[in-house]
């Protein structure tokens, strides 16, 4: 199969190619196909999620384990009438405080509707509302929920940029919008409100503090530790380029051999060897959300180096760090160079 390609940037959604390129995205998503999407975090797989078929294609096209559930997109929350059994009050004041945008929720499944492989037979489903505008505009056309799990082969960083979903999955799907890069660049919070109190799965660019600033109340977050975590998907090893992955806390006390590619802040570069490959994360030690937004490109582009192994830098634990330390340590699969 010769996957399509479509080009459609957010500054251009009203132009007449524009608009064709949309329905027949939103056709062929009503066919069964799935395409290749941009959303605001990282770029998406999107299919019917009511159609077994189509969702089928998506497991099969990503090598994604069966029982990793995936996220449901919507452009309007009264599509969750349709597939949930009810919104706690607490979740609704969280949609309309954070969406649409970079959070998803866990909310009790109503069964019948969606495809049970795309949530796996759970009893809870987890729903988001991108903010992008691409996404949007597909997800109004289409108005039905939109399955989209992140555009990558399972097991490989998620892609930031058009053409990495093409690296991955060009000729495994139907078609790949080609549009801007991800502004967030790591995937979406997801917080599961069906216990109390609420709790992170997977920490995103809405953070802890955000959600109970809201909520006025403190969360949970997960660990990670368990051998059942609460969200399938943190189980697999993710976001793993081919090198072995290290994590530095402190620079200034490593000596960083001459075979190893380090990603750091462009501060650091100064305690580091000359003839050590260095690719820049971000400018400062603080620039979260740079340094998220970069991420996963630059763990592509290191994959492609003839490097032995990578050093990354370890950020300063803080609310606004970790979704980007999160990632960074289970890219490295928690091997750390303390120094
Ligand atoms: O930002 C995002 O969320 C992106 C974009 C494309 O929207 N999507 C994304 O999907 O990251 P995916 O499939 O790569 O990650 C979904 C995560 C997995 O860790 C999965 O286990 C978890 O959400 N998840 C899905 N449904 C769940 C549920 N009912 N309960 C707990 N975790 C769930
Ligand atoms: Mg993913």
């Amino acid at each position: 199969m010769e996957s399509k390609v479509w080009h459609i940037q957010s500054n251009q959604l009203d132009s007449a190619t524009t608009v064709h390129a949309i329905e027949e995205v939103s056709e062929a998503l009503r066919a069964g196909e799935v395409i290749g999407m941009p959303t605001e975090t990282v770029y998406g797989l999107a299919a019917d999620a009511t159609n077994d078929a189509a969702i089928d294609k998506v497991f099969k096209a990503k090598g994604r384990p069966s029982d990793n559930p995936l996220i449901i997109h919507i452009h309007d929350t009264q599509q969750l009438d349709l597939f949930v059994t009810q919104i706690p009050d607490k979740a609704g004041a969280l949609m309309e405080a954070f969406w649409p945008g970079p959070i998803s929720f866990v909310l009790p499944l109503k069964h019948g509707v969606l495809s049970e492989r795309a949530t796996v037979g759970l009893d809870t489903v987890a729903v988001r509302m991108p903010s992008h505008p691409v996404a949007r505009a597909i997800l109004q056309t289409v108005d039905i929920p939109i399955a989209a799990p992140s555009a990558n082969t399972s097991g490989t960083p998620s892609p930031t940029e058009a053409s990495h979903v093409q690296a991955d999955l060009t000729n495994k799907v139907f078609g790949i919008i080609e549009s801007d890069a991800s502004e967030v660049g790591l995937e979406s919070t997801v917080l599961d409100c069906t216990t109390f109190p609420y709790r992170i799965l997977r920490p995103g660019s809405i953070t802890k503090t955000q959600i109970e600033a809201v909520l006025n109340e403190v969360i949970q977050t997960e660990t990670n530790d368990s051998d059942t975590p609460a969200s399938p998907g943190m189980k697999y090893k993710h976001y793993a380029p081919r090198q072995r992955v290290h994590v530095v806390e402190n620079w200034v006390a490593i000596d960083v051999p001459p075979d190893v590619g380090v990603i750091a802040p462009e501060s650091m570069r100064q305690y580091i060897n000359e003839d050590v490959l260095f690719v820049r994360l971000c400018e400062s030690e603080t620039d979260y959300d740079e340094a998220g937004r970069n991420l996963y490109r630059v763990l592509r582009e290191m994959d492609q180096m003839d490097v032995e192994a990578i050093y990354i830098h370890g950020f300063n634990q803080q609310d606004q760090s970790a979704a980007l330390n999160n990632r960074i340590y289970r890219a490295a699969g928690k091997t750390i160079i303390e120094g």
